[in-house]
């Protein structure tokens, strides 16, 4: 708890920081290793923390294995979080069964990427839903239709995480297909999307 606020102070006399991303998906070794973000009052506490010796805008990046996400969104918006990020990997494995051993250094490890994309989208539909504060949605995006669908369900902004590491220049690529793709749909501004998803089945 202390070293999440200790960071903070030591980096507010630091220039060119637009915003902090406090990242909640860390256990908790004193509190028996448990994540800050899979409880509301534990998310509640580290965001207040940070809250009080930050001048900057406070982002709050959520962990997506929780129950209910939306009490953890509003409880974080309750502590003075300005922003959410929406989500970050999910807990997996990925095993060789000839060998008997993990494909990846250690037993287990955090999924990203494609596969997580429609886990995720639900997640930033519930945590946009639950309070007021915008939503970065991150997980598994690619391509600009990726980027259109976080927004319809709740997005105000996106991350793009593993398409980084297939193709380095995958930001520049979603942003000059985004353009394109908003202009053939009669785009105007990518905003008025925002939470424009229709709950009605088709
Ligand atoms: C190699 C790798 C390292 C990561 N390290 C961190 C980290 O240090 N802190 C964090 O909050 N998220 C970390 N993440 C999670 C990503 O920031 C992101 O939340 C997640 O991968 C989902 O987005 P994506 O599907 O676009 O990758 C990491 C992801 C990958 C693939």
């Amino acid at each position: 708890m202390e070293e999440y606020a200790e960071v903070v102070r030591h980096l507010e006399g630091a220039e060119g920081l637009a915003a902090y991303e406090l990242n909640i998906s860390c256990p908790n070794v004193a509190c028996g290793g448990i994540q800050f973000g899979s409880n509301a009052q534990m998310a509640a506490e580290v965001v207040a923390a940070a809250r009080k010796v930050s001048r900057r805008p406070l982002w709050v990046k959520l962990s997506p294995n929780v129950a209910d996400i939306g009490a953890i969104a509003k409880a974080a918006e309750q502590a003075g979080g300005d922003a959410l990020t929406v989500a970050n990997t999910y807990p997996a494995m990925s095993v060789d069964f000839r060998s008997r051993r993990s494909r990846i250094g250690n037993p287990t490890g955090g999924l990203s990427g494609r596969a997580i994309k429609p886990i995720t989208l639900r997640l930033v539909y519930e945590a946009s839903r639950a309070g007021g504060i915008p939503v970065i949605g991150l997980g598994g995006i690619d391509t600009a239709e990726d980027v259109l669908e976080y927004f319809v369900v709740g997005a105000s902004a996106v991350q793009v995480g593993t398409a980084n590491f297939a193709d380095p220049n995958s930001c520049v690529r979603i942003i000059a297909d985004l353009e394109k793709l908003c202009t053939s749909e009669n785009i105007h501004r990518i905003r008025d999307l925002r939470g424009t998803f229709n709950a009605e089945s088709h």
